[in-house]
């Protein structure tokens, strides 16, 4: 209270020692103040000089008729500040900075327009050194965009299972929208080479794809990392702020991995920045519409999460606008001999080997395990086994281990849903019954007491041999 007061007998003091109009009557700056409706209440001579104008030609006239290009009708409107814009009039350049007028009852009553000359010596430097920063900034969103391609496209999903073909299918169409997007899937199913392969077949392709991984970044840091701060937000926050991820990927995508382990404080931060569109810095003044296209993943079940009460129901709605369902790959092991010849030629040229394939053993091997890790254990299996191989054919003996589980399984397998353990007991039945009756399946049809048909069709769709 007492600082308000002060403040106010200090703003006096000023107003009656005639401080307030040199301020306003300076040579340095142009000024211009207009009231709620856009009409000019205050302009000193400096400003009526970049214009060429006479004190009647604008006083009391709407700020639109008196300079075309105004910004104010628009900072009015918004109530946000447009910081640093470059102004040409009559051939000479200015720096201008449009503030809105906000009473104590933060309604905004008018806006003030400040233009510095930028053609004066000190205006010239000052231009060279933003050319300069420009420049370098130019540098470094390159170098950031290399960093942060998004290197998959739609050629790199592999298979031709109906799944694959609709996510595929399903994915070309939304790719240009700008739609938030919800991934969900089990680990390694190629959840964000999907989210990848959107952004590359979007417009938005050639800006940067900017990967924000919720379970890495400690809860603390998380907000700023997202956000952003300006200077000063905190002690400790750097010189000149930072910006956040959001803000990285103005005009292109944010993929949020992981989403599900986004702590729920920020889950609701998460929501207002989706509803309001809105972005600002912490510690900040103005805001910035938000023109991000959002990807979210996640191998959590998010709405037994809701249940728990550990992932807001409503973010959720927000996120799940076009969802994908990622399958595993034991679901679609028809798809395991195009990915093997797939990844050989990826890893050929990775490790600079010269594996030519498998033989048909091998291919059946690994369409027995049930890749509890998907894609990306089948191809870090193949990498093991590719680093070692001198034989330009895999055989089944280059995989010990999966020899072994394969042999014991299905029981080291864990089902984790009902269907699973349903598939789970049935591939159990149907092999153990086969092994009995030397692999005929009729006799073996009858002892499962099963149409003959409905057996072979069981059978080709666990691969069972
Ligand atoms: N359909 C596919 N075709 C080709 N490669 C795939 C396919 N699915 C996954 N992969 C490969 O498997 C690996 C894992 O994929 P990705 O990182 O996209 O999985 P993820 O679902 O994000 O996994 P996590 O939940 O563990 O992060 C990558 O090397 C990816 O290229
Ligand atoms: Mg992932």
């Amino acid at each position: 209270m007492t600082e308000q007061k002060d403040i106010q007998m200090l703003k006096q003091k000023l107003l009656n020692n005639g401080v307030l109009d040199v301020l306003i009557d300076n040579p340095y700056e142009g000024i211009v103040v207009v009231d709620k409706q856009g009409y000019i209440r205050l302009i000193n001579n400096t400003y009526l000089e970049m214009l060429g104008l006479n004190i009647e030609d604008a006083m009391g006239k709407h700020i639109a008729d008196v300079t075309s290009h105004t910004k104010l009708p628009q900072v009015i409107e918004s109530g946000r500040t447009i910081l640093y814009d470059f102004w040409e009039v009559n051939g000479r350049k200015f720096i201008v900075l449009r503030i809105p007028i906000i009473n104590d009852d933060g309604e905004i009553i008018g806006a003030i327009g400040k233009s510095l000359y930028a053609d004066m010596t000190s205006g010239k430097l000052l231009a060279k050194k933003l050319r300069q920063l420009e420049k370098e900034l130019e540098f470094y969103k390159a170098e950031f965009k290399k960093f942060h391609k998004a290197k998959y496209t739609f050629d790199n999903i592999i298979g031709e299972s109906e799944k694959i073909k609709e996510i595929k299918k399903l994915a070309c169409q939304i790719a240009s929208s700008i739609s938030t997007v919800l991934i969900t899937g089990e680990s390694g199913t190629g959840k964000e080479l999907v989210a990848q392969a959107i952004h590359n077949a979007s417009f938005r392709a050639d800006k940067p794809f900017v990967r924000v991984n919720c379970a890495a970044v400690p809860e603390n840091l998380l907000e700023s990392e997202l956000f952003g701060y300006d200077e000063g937000a905190f002690t400790g926050a750097k010189k000149g702020g930072k910006p956040g991820k959001f803000e990285l990927a103005q005009g292109s995508t944010i993929f949020l991995d992981e989403i599900g382990e986004m702590p729920l404080t920020m889950q609701s931060k998460l929501l207002t920045i989706l509803q309001e569109r809105e972005l600002e810095r912490l510690g900040s003044i103005g805001s910035l519409d938000l023109d991000v296209r959002v990807i979210a993943a996640t191998n959590r079940d998010l709405e037994k999460m809701i249940k728990d009460g550990t992932f807001r129901q409503d973010l959720y709605y927000r996120l799940n606008v076009i969802n994908f369902k990622m399958p595993s790959l034991r679901e679609r092991l028809d798809d395991i001999p195009l990915l093997i010849s797939y990844l050989t030629k990826k890893l050929n040229k990775k490790l600079n080997c010269n594996v030519h394939g498998f033989t048909e053993d091998a291919v059946q091997l690994l369409m027995k395990y049930h890749w509890p890790g998907n894609v990306r254990e089948l191809e870090n299996s193949l990498e093991r086994v590719f680093v070692f191989a001198n034989e330009k054919l895999i055989t089944p003996e280059q995989f010990p281990m999966l020899l072994k589980i394969v042999d014991v399984s299905p029981a080291l397998y864990e089902p984790k849903t009902l269907t699973e353990a349903v598939s789970q007991t049935e591939i159990n039945m149907i092999t153990s019954v086969l092994k009995q009756v030397n692999g005929n399946r009729r006799k073996a049809a009858r002892i499962l007491d099963l149409h003959p048909s409905v057996l072979y069709r069981k059978i080709k769709k666990y691969n069972i041999k």
